[in-house]
């Protein structure tokens, strides 16, 4: 892979840290560009903020139009007509955008309640041990810690550089007494993307199972589930789906369905969910014994437009195009001799970039005065292009950020 950073306006002074990225090439999926129109705030801003809120379509705004109308028309009677089959068409087109099956498809209204209907669910029985990622977003954590009264026991396997996390260093942690490995594909801290059929290998030799955060991943990096061999995964529409808040998706691997048994549930989860059985419950047969109760319709309605666009597009043209805006980025900071923790290697750098900045909160704050949308965690700025940025928008964000530190140098 040719290196990138050689045109830089300096030399190299840190060639140990001196990102690899692939030749500028020429710009890949221009043809995207044409999907800027559909996003109203890309009119307005420069909008560099994928990883925490996707932007609002107008596919998404007329769903949202459609809905009311037909709440207007129908009232309840919506629910039985139409509704029903909305939510079956939402889990029938993130099925297919993770290559898995309708009924392994359970809807959830946050990431936090789908690991909960998964860890209320799922008895380890004498593996009480989960073995996760110090880098993993802390409600992953939480699931597995706020059971450390019934028995269960976490460890973290820990990132040496709190950026990158190579799958063999889960070796020694996955063991006999492993119930689960829960951990991200995505890293939200680094943009680390992790081997997760490796993790899945190694959890599987141990008789241990595997459980995906995808939400920094899902819509920006290509996932086949099944050729994975992932057995849980959890994601939401938020972030690089662009679907807003409101809806999240669990996915169980077919033959485990029926191990799940969710403490955590309601008369959605039930088999006689229309015959209101107050005295008998039994699950459903489907992932969607994983469901608790009524959803959230108008979310509903913007998230199915919006994963129409993500498949329209298709997950491989956005992580190609990605790639090379967060190569540009990568390549950019280096050449102002930034610190950029995110993973040096291209292939395992999403299009989450981040930069190591003091006092980043006010540099957010003084982009956002220029118009330009980014975020910062502890110690970091954090910039995430999809598909639909151009170049001209890692330009400004980089000149803008070099300004407003040379006014704090003076
Ligand atoms: C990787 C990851 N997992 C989980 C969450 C939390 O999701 P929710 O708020 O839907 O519970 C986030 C939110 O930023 C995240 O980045």
């Amino acid at each position: 892979m040719p290196d990138l950073s050689a045109p830089t306006r300096k030399p190299a002074t840190k060639p140990t840290t001196r990102p690899r990225t692939r030749s500028q090439g020429s710009e890949p999926h221009t043809d995207l560009l044409a999907w800027r129109a559909e996003f109203p705030i890309l009119q307005r801003k420069t909008y560099l903020n994928s990883c925490s809120l996707g932007p609002l379509s107008l596919r998404s705004m007329a769903a949202l139009d459609r809905f009311q109308d037909l709440w207007n028309e129908h009232g309840a009677q919506a629910w039985y007509e139409i509704w029903m089959g909305e939510l079956a068409a939402l889990r029938a087109k993130f099925a297919q955008l993770i290559g898995a099956q309708p009924h392994e498809i359970a809807i959830a209204p946050s990431v936090s309640a789908a690991l909960s209907e998964i860890a209320s669910g799922l008895d380890l029985g004498d593996r009480n041990k989960v073995v996760m990622a110090d880098m993993d977003f802390p409600t992953l954590a939480y699931q597995w810690l706020a059971r450390e009264r019934e028995g269960i026991e976490v460890e973290f396997v820990e990132s040496a550089d709190k950026v990158t996390l190579p799958a063999r260093r889960f070796r020694t942690a996955i063991d006999q007494r492993t119930g689960l490995v829960a951990t991200s594909r995505v890293f939200y801290l680094s943009g680390y993307i992790q081997d997760v059929a490796a993790l899945a290998e190694m959890a599987h030799a141990q008789g241990a199972l595997l459980l995906v955060d995808d939400y920094q991943a899902t819509g920006q990096i290509p996932l086949d589930v099944k050729a994975a061999g992932i057995d849980f995964l959890v994601t939401g529409t938020l972030k690089w789906l662009m679907g807003g808040q409101g809806v999240a998706f669990i996915y169980v691997r077919d033959e485990l369905i029926s191990r799940l048994r969710p403490t955590h549930t309601g008369w959605w989860a039930s088999r006689d969910q229309f015959q209101f059985k107050t005295r008998e419950f039994s699950y459903r047969d489907d992932a969607q014994r994983l469901e608790a109760g009524t959803p959230p319709m108008p979310s509903i309605y913007i998230a199915s437009a919006a994963l129409d666009i993500t498949l329209d597009i298709g997950v491989e043209r956005v992580r190609e195009r990605t790639r090379w805006l967060a190569d540009d980025l990568a390549r950019k900071a280096h050449a102002r001799d930034w610190t950029l923790r995110s993973p040096l290697d291209g292939a395992h750098r999403s299009s989450i970039v981040m930069l190591e900045m003091e006092r980043p909160e006010e540099l957010v704050k003084r982009l956002s005065e220029r118009g330009i949308v980014v975020d910062s965690r502890p110690g970091l700025l954090r910039i995430s292009p999809n598909f639909y940025n151009t170049i001209e928008e890692t330009d400004l964000v980089i000149g803008a950020l070099e300004e407003l530190l040379a006014q704090r140098a003076h």
